[in-house]
């Protein structure tokens, strides 16, 4: 007999979660305005809202903890941190931050100006928001099937790269750089193929254009390189990370994702006058060079993470217990955006929802609704979080509403993942009695989404 697939840590520290009622929970989201972000993590049987900085650290790096240097200038474990990136990625200057948009923020302060285009593939919100907040377009090229959610495409987080180098060449001049995320996050959480970095370099190139990786996700888009792509089979995961930034000239990164840290984020590149421009932001925003609103302990963890993460039998088991999850719904008929992508399950919302209309908020009613069900909190990617049009204060109502249940790294066991596949499978059996969603009572102009108050509609 076969031995069964088994992770490939055991438990040396544990957390208690608390079950509640029905009633309980009526009760509370009610008093939450209907707002998931609002809702007492105690009240939550198991958190999906978010796979950042929610990971469970390893004894290792939890070693690094106590023997971390909290020296002002020059501390070990920034050198320990530098050291790890840069065997990883090849580049030499590290920036360190306090989180990932901490990055965008010391880097677009120097290099994104009014008017500035940046074309990529789906940037993430705070991307999106730093670029913007600068009166700067962020243009999206990403490949038209990543909207399909039932198309099955082994890269569907790719840039399209005719998309790209029309962009660049309509926008002349007025571009300062490219950048592509890894994994694509907001396609649902689908990797770019080196092929497609590839091409991307090679138009970068010949228009003279730097290109800049949105890292976060960056050895979960290498797992899905070695496993999916041909002539990466036989590769190390370190080996394929290494070479997928011998294509970038630059990195911005949320450590919270794949370097498994609560908290933390870097920018690294080996173009000094990115370094040299963006390290006064750092300073000024952050803190000194070599700790950048980390302490000491934070940056020593995240070495060790780093190095943890990249690691193809940890990879393995974090991103086959997100297909679980997607094989289970396959079982129940539940659509989401195929196929299952490397730290969440985007739920089809209209698809199991056909009944709810787009103006009562269908993927943020699909979430309350499996709240309810059984505590498992997910998050809305729908028409709260696409805001209102700037310009005519009308409500955008965006192609899909999909509810992300993004999985915690190391944190949930498989028997977590049963309960809310079978949760999900309760609210889909009941779908045709689900008729009426939720409306906005009030809500701020911008980011809407974390306090909006709702009520039934
Ligand atoms: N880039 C990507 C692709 C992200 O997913 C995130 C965060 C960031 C940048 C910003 O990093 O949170 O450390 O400042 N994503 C989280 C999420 C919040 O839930 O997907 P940060």
């Amino acid at each position: 007999m076969n031995l069964p697939f088994s992770e490939s840590f055991r438990i040396k520290m544990v957390e208690a979660i608390h079950r509640s009622t029905r009633e309980e929970r009526e009760k509370w989201i009610k008093e939450a305005k209907y707002n998931l972000f609002a809702l007492a993590s105690d009240y939550v049987f198991i958190d999906l809202l978010t796979d950042s900085g929610t990971g469970a650290m390893s004894d290792r790096q939890w070693a690094e903890i106590m023997t971390g240097d909290e020296s002002y200038a020059g501390a070990r474990s920034f050198k320990k941190m530098h050291d790890v990136i840069e065997q990883l990625t090849g580049f030499k200057y590290v920036l360190p931050t306090h989180q990932g948009r901490a990055a965008e923020n010391v880097l677009f302060s120097h290099l994104v100006k009014a008017g500035n285009v940046i074309p990529g593939n789906s940037h993430f919100d705070t991307t999106k928001g730093h670029i913007e907040f600068r009166k700067a377009e962020a243009l999206d090229c990403t490949i038209s099937e990543a909207a399909d959610t039932q198309k099955e495409l082994p890269f569907k987080g790719n840039v399209d790269p005719q998309k790209l180098d029309t962009a660049l060449e309509n926008h002349k001049g007025n571009v300062p750089f490219v950048i592509v995320t890894i994994t694509n996050n907001t396609a649902g959480g689908q990797p770019v193929s080196m092929q497609n970095l590839r091409e991307v370099r090679e138009i970068c190139n010949k228009h003279n254009i730097p290109l800049l990786f949105d890292s976060a996700r960056f050895a979960e888009n290498a797992y899905f390189i070695k496993t999916r792509e041909k002539g990466y089979e036989n590769k190390t995961i370190k080996e394929i990370v290494r070479e997928m930034f011998s294509l970038a000239d630059g990195m911005t990164m949320s450590a919270k994702k794949d370097a498994i840290v609560n908290i933390g984020g870097f920018f690294a590149t080996n173009k000094e006058d990115w370094y040299e421009g963006s390290s006064i932001f750092g300073i000024m925003n952050e803190g000194f060079l070599t700790y950048g609103g980390m302490a000491g302990r934070d940056m020593a963890a995240l070495a060790q993470g780093l190095l943890e993460g990249t690691e193809m039998s940890y990879l393995s088991d974090r991103i086959g217990q997100v297909k679980l999850l997607g094989d289970l719904l396959d079982e129940y008929g539940i659509p989401y955006q195929r196929p299952a992508g490397g730290h969440a399950i985007f739920v089809d919302a209209k698809k199991v929802l056909p009944n709810v209309p787009k103006e009562q908020l269908i993927a943020q009613t699909l979430g309350i609704e499996l709240y309810l069900e059984a505590g498992v909190r997910g998050v809305e990617i729908g028409t709260l979080l696409a805001d209102r049009d700037p310009i005519t204060r009308e409500n955008r109502f965006p192609e899909l509403e999909l509810l992300r249940l993004a999985i915690p790294r190391r944190t949930y066991t498989d028997n977590h993942i049963r309960v809310v596949a079978a949760a999900l499978k309760n609210v889909f059996d009941r779908r045709n009695e689900i008729k009426s969603g939720y409306k906005i009572v009030k809500e701020k102009p911008i980011m809407r989404h974390f306090t909006v108050e709702l009520e039934r509609a």
